[in-house]
């Protein structure tokens, strides 16, 4: 089915066909359309069920963080059969992002490129949306939070606390994310000064509070093994829930697409990243003997990609560019293979 309506959103820019998707599919659970997108595409079985970090997920197939950035879709998404949406990034205080065109689409690759910029409506309006959500049936939901463009990085860990009181009675989980390459200077926030001090303070912030949320790190791909060490250093050290790894990478590497296409600034996604998001999750893994739980992202295009991720050591996986090439099917796809290849885990 996707295939067939795959090259008309395809005509269109990308972001323009990720409005006309979403806004099409949530008009069709308004006409009480979330009944059949359950039928058609969520698969239940209790051999998916996970419990990771203290949370009990459905399955462990995730819609990663940067599809609905201000959690406007949560219901809809998981009638496709999500067994847990991330909302964000969110910032303390809405902001536009670049400019248009900002995603790119690498149809040869099978990648995207973005340099959206956390563009978003506060984390307050995401907030008051959540408040709102009616049932919501068992499913987690996880917020990335950020910083503002406007902030100094100095100033960082103002904005993830904000976010973070705003979000903490509505999401289930948070996480810190310090990997995107589209705000400037964002990326050295993951350095072990700044990154230890933002995570303690989160940390202590959480303790405060009768319920603790899980309070996750996302990595980019592009650190060094030693800067990995680091990582694994700092999540041991601050006590903080695991690491989500990875986000889009800058490296251009192999890309068959135009000059014109591969050159355009940002992150790139899918299945170019596949290998390098495995690598990460396996050396984490293996460096901190399984210490703390990974979520595996990064290229996942196929039910092959998804066992990959696992046997490298997630415990569960998000699914973004993987979703756009091939559809809500490939959610269904996967749990079905899990069901099937589960002795191989
Ligand atoms: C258009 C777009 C926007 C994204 N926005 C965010 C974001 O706001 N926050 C974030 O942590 N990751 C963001 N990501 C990164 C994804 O969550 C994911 O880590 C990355 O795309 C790798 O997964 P994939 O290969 O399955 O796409 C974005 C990705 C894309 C393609």
């Amino acid at each position: 089915m996707y295939k067939l309506v795959k090259p008309l959103f395809f005509q269109f820019q990308p972001e323009q066909a990720h409005h006309l998707v979403t806004s099409g599919l949530k008009r069709f659970h308004k006409w009480g359309g979330g009944g059949l997108l359950k039928v058609s595409f969520a698969y239940q079985h209790p051999d998916l069920e996970r419990e990771v970090f203290g949370l009990k997920f459905k399955n462990p197939v995730g819609l990663a963080a940067g599809f609905d950035k201000n959690a406007q879709y949560v219901k809809e998404m998981a009638s496709l059969g999500f067994g847990f949406i991330e909302i964000g990034t969110v910032t303390p205080l809405p902001q536009p992002g670049n400019e248009k065109p900002r995603m790119f689409r690498l149809v040869k690759d099978e990648a995207l490129i973005n340099r959206m910029g956390f563009n978003n409506q506060g984390a307050g309006v995401a907030a008051e949306r959540l408040r709102h959500l009616k049932k919501r049936d068992g499913l987690i939901i996880g917020g990335n939070i950020g910083k503002n463009k406007s902030t100094p990085n100095d100033q960082a860990v103002n904005d993830y606390v904000k976010c973070f009181d705003a979000l903490f009675d509505v999401v289930d989980y948070f996480v810190v994310n310090v990997s995107s390459p589209n705000t400037p200077g964002l990326r050295e926030l993951q350095e072990k000064e700044p990154l230890t001090h933002i995570l303690r303070t989160l940390q202590a912030r959480n303790r405060k509070n009768d319920l603790s949320r899980p309070i996750l790190l996302k990595i980019a791909p592009d650190l060094s093994n030693s800067q990995l060490d680091d990582i694994v250093d700092i999540v041991k050290e601050t006590g903080i829930a695991g690491v989500i790894a990875t986000n889009t990478t800058l490296s251009r590497e192999g890309l068959e697409s135009s000059k014109t296409l591969k050159e355009q600034a940002g992150g790139l996604s899918g299945k170019p990243l596949r290998l390098r998001a495995t690598e990460v999750i396996r050396y984490l893994a293996e460096k901190s003997g399984n210490a703390f739980p990974i979520i595996g992202v990064g290229g996942i295009h196929s039910p092959e990609d998804a066992l990959e991720k696992l046997k490298a050591g997630a415990s569960l996986m998000q699914l973004y560019s993987g979703f756009i090439y091939e559809g809500p099917q490939l959610i269904r796809r996967i749990c079905k293979a899990l069901i099937h290849k589960k002795q191989d885990l």
